[in-house]
């Protein structure tokens, strides 16, 4: 057995590795107030324990305790890099830094090209180095607010994370440069559920409610109304778009544009009339007024758990099946699915073309 090396494999709440695929990381590293894209491990006796899953919001308080502890660094497993999202980051302060909207538009070709390498055209780059650098970039809200939403449900709180991001890229398809207007539509998009959970407890008929009007608009409301027991969640669920706009509210001074909280009341709108709460015509909400609603409807209504591949199954399969939900729900959307997918497809093409000419 001479020359035969042993590696140990650990499995930790279905996470699985190898002590040779950590990193240790100086606890003075990481950062407070972030959403790290990696798992973040202790060994206590040779035994791991997770402190932190990739894309978890790293508190101040839990560095401080840790610190206090005497603790000097943590073994952390990478779902993405922070190349990755130092690329992310890079470019938002270039949005910030050009001087003129043709600065601007070069930007955004070079991000459109970036995303569509990373997220259409390749299949293995995580999700979260968008996610991370979104994150980093944009998030204007009290700490209380992330914080009571992942104590309250990491379904709402994954989606919080993964619907803000979306609509950062979808007001970059829309040409919406500005970052001070990007990030109050981020941030709107943050607390768009906010009502559903939030300062409490994110209830468990409302949950499958959420997901059944995904699929299906009126199935979440048909089914709260064919229970009996459940009438106080009925009135939760269909008021929800306004009770987060006036949660949102009570944070106007983060928002650039206080008004654009009101785009949360739009959320559930659909083409036809048939949304709710207002049953609004896509013919009375602007084409503006639509930009939560890609985030919200391309985003299953489940915890997802961050993967070193999640990309591509978010990006380019979550865009064909928003296409189907869109034909079938009649969702307000049609022009965003053309500008992404347009997009998508130019960016794969530039690089293409790129690689061949080097050939
Ligand atoms: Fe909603």
């Amino acid at each position: 057995m001479r020359g035969l090396k042993i590696r140990m494999e650990y499995s930790v709440k279905g996470i699985t590795f190898t002590k040779d695929e950590l990193e240790l990381v100086k606890l003075s590293d990481i950062d407070a107030n972030s959403v790290p894209p990696c798992h973040i491990f202790t060994f206590i006796q040779e035994r791991p324990f997770l402190l932190l899953r990739a894309g978890d919001f790293v508190e101040e308080e839990f560095l401080v305790k840790y610190k206090r502890k005497g603790i000097q660094s943590f073994y952390c497993l990478n779902i993405a890099s922070e190349k990755e999202s130092q690329k992310y980051k890079t470019i938002f302060s270039k949005f910030n830094n050009a001087k003129n909207e043709i600065q601007r538009r070069r930007v955004k070709d070079e991000l459109v090209k970036i995303f569509a390498d990373d997220y259409w055209k390749q299949s293995d780059k995580s999700f979260l180095s968008f996610v991370s650098a979104c994150f980093d970039q944009f998030y204007n809200l009290p700490e209380d607010v992330v914080v009571s939403l992942q104590e309250s449900s990491l379904v709402l709180y994954s989606r919080a994370l993964l619907t803000s991001s979306f609509s950062v890229m979808n007001c970059v398809m829309h040409s919406i440069l500005d970052t001070n207007f990007i990030s109050d539509l981020y941030n709107a998009s943050f607390m768009m559920d906010y009502s559903l959970g939030g300062r409490k407890e994110f209830n468990f008929l409302l949950s499958i409610a959420c997901e059944k009007e995904r699929n299906a608009p009126g199935s979440g409301i048909e089914f709260l109304k064919a229970r009996n027991d459940a009438s106080k969640e009925l009135l939760e669920f269909t008021e929800h778009p306004n009770l987060s706009a006036e949660l949102a509210l009570e944070h106007s001074n983060c928002f650039y544009n206080p008004e654009t909280v009101d785009f949360i009341r739009y959320h559930h709108e659909k083409a036809d009339g048939s949304g709710f709460p207002g049953g609004h015509t896509y013919g009375a909400i602007s084409e503006t007024e639509t930009i939560l609603m890609f985030g919200d409807n391309i985003t299953p209504f489940e915890e997802h758990i961050f993967q070193n591949y999640d990309g591509a199954l978010l990006v380019k399969e979550g865009l064909s099946k928003l296409k189907k939900l869109t034909i079938q729900n009649k969702l307000p959307l049609n022009t965003t699915l053309s500008l992404w997918e347009e997009a998508m497809k130019w960016g794969v093409a530039v690089e293409e073309r790129k690689q061949g000419e080097v050939a």
